[in-house]
């Protein structure tokens, strides 16, 4: 018998139990008590493979299968009591089974090791977070598609530098962010089908000698198949950090719309209202309304990204196969995961609440010379004059107008004509920005017509 304070489950070669501090550090069931559900899940699915191929007996099985789920209710209940003494989720869940039906529940390790179960729990668990991301992804492009569809034919500025450059349409500024959260979406998708194989039955690292079937435990849970080398499915995080990664890249995309919702709703540019529901008040200043959601949405690239590097680093250098710095993935993935999906959900409720100040928006497309391309343009076209002469001209008549606190079309004919004799009234056909963005209906472009067409296309490809 061993020293009775020495772990239960290999207390055989040890004399004494572990000192509190060696407990503290070593314990990761504080956070992957989060993984129960999912190590219940595979724990079902090991023990009903064992039986089928006669490793342990049906009686057994089904003990142990009820056990299970017994323990999964307690757990969801809030019944139950994790110790810190028992390490991690896959040994808390074990002891308790003990408790539960006795000497069956023994027999559930057979084949298979605690780095294949918490590979396997982690797998599932991000495997679960990559579904929600999809939804929340769908969600927002669907709010971004409403927003376009509403102003297809809004006139606002469009920058570069953050300086007024060409009047741009609402409908193609959203759908520049339906484009890029359909890129992420896909993302998501690939990186689920990439890590779908399952490494239950990897064992500790070389598999093992019992008749185990690893094709029936990897259907069970739903996954493509299993994994095809035991070292690599124990080592392998690879699938977490394309979780993070892919996280990060969305979260970068949703800070830079961020930015935009901050700036737009600022008294400054007044171009968006965003709703009551997703804005707070200032406990000192009765008049502001502040783009708390927006701010907190920018600012958690940090946290997602800083998981990304975190875990690149606590994996780098590890030797194969499992190692215990791999217990350090949790925590970054869990927080960046929340984080994630939170951001997500907060956008989609902010953009479909959020309404555009369209004579604000339509009055900034008209100021700041928004046009200049669009007269250069027009001398091209209509006088033969090459693109470089014409840009020359029309720089000509932007500095007048700035000289004398004028807009372009509010130039006079023959102020024009003293800069290009060949100028005529029909210039000023494009110096209107509802002309100038009417105008722009090449593929991509920003013209109301393209725009609806893009409008169209994703709802056919959301279905
Ligand atoms: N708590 C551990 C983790 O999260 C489970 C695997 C432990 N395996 C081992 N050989 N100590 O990584």
């Amino acid at each position: 018998m061993s020293n009775p304070s020495s772990n239960q489950m290999w207390g055989g070669r040890f004399a004494a139990g572990p000192d509190a501090i060696m407990e503290a550090i070593n314990a990761s069931i504080g956070f992957d008590k989060r993984l129960a559900a999912q190590d219940i899940a595979g724990s079902r699915a090991h023990a009903a493979m064992l039986a089928a191929q006669g490793i342990i007996t049906d009686s057994d099985a089904e003990a142990i299968g009820k056990g299970l789920l017994a323990v999964l209710s307690e757990i969801e209940a809030g019944d139950f009591t994790f110790s810190t003494a028992l390490e991690d989720i896959h040994m808390n869940v074990e002891a308790r089974l003990k408790e539960m039906i006795g000497e069956p529940a023994g027999r559930l390790h057979t084949g298979r090791s605690r780095n294949d179960q918490v590979a396997l729990d982690f797998r599932l668990w991000v495997r679960d977070q990559l579904n929600a991301a999809e939804h929340g992804l769908v969600t927002l492009i669907q709010a971004c598609l409403g927003q376009a569809e509403a102003g297809a034919d809004w006139v606002m500025p469009g920058f570069t530098h953050l300086q007024t450059a060409q009047p741009v349409t609402w409908g193609h500024h959203m759908m520049a962010y339906v484009e890029m959260f359909g890129r992420d979406l896909s993302r998501v998708r690939d990186a689920r089908a990439r890590m779908n194989e399952s490494p239950l039955g990897a064992a500790a690292l070389a598999g093992t000698g019992f008749n185990i079937d690893r094709h029936m435990t990897a259907e069970a849970l739903g996954f493509d198949g299993p994994m095809a080398n035991s070292l690599d499915a124990v080592s392998a995080r690879d699938f977490a950090l394309e979780f993070l990664s892919v996280a990060s890249i969305n979260a970068m995309h949703l800070s830079r719309f961020a930015e935009e919702l901050v700036i737009w709703s600022s008294a400054q540019f007044r171009f968006v209202t965003l709703s009551d529901r997703f804005s707070t008040g200032s406990s000192i200043m009765p008049q502001k309304k502040n783009p708390d959601a927006a701010e907190l949405i920018r600012a958690k690239i940090g946290r997602i990204f800083g998981a990304n590097v975190a875990l690149m680093m606590v994996m780098k250098g590890l030797p194969l196969a499992y190692s215990k710095d791999m217990q350090e993935d949790k925590e970054q993935v869990f927080d960046a995961a929340d984080n994630w999906l939170l951001a997500l959900a907060a956008m989609e409720g902010m953009v479909r609440d959020m309404s555009a100040n369209v004579p604000a928006l339509e009055a900034a497309a008209a100021s700041g010379f928004s046009t200049a391309t669009d007269l250069a343009d027009w001398l091209v076209r209509e006088t033969g004059l090459p693109f470089r002469d014409a840009h020359h001209v029309t720089g000509a008549l932007v500095a007048l107008a700035e000289k004398t606190g004028r807009d372009l079309p509010e130039l006079t004919l023959e102020e024009m004509q003293a800069e290009h004799g060949a100028i005529t009234s029909g210039i000023f056909d494009v110096l209107g920005v509802h002309n100038s963005v009417a105008s722009r209906t090449s593929y991509g472009g920003t013209a109301p017509v393209r725009v609806r067409e893009q409008v169209a296309r994703w709802k056919e490809i959301l279905g």
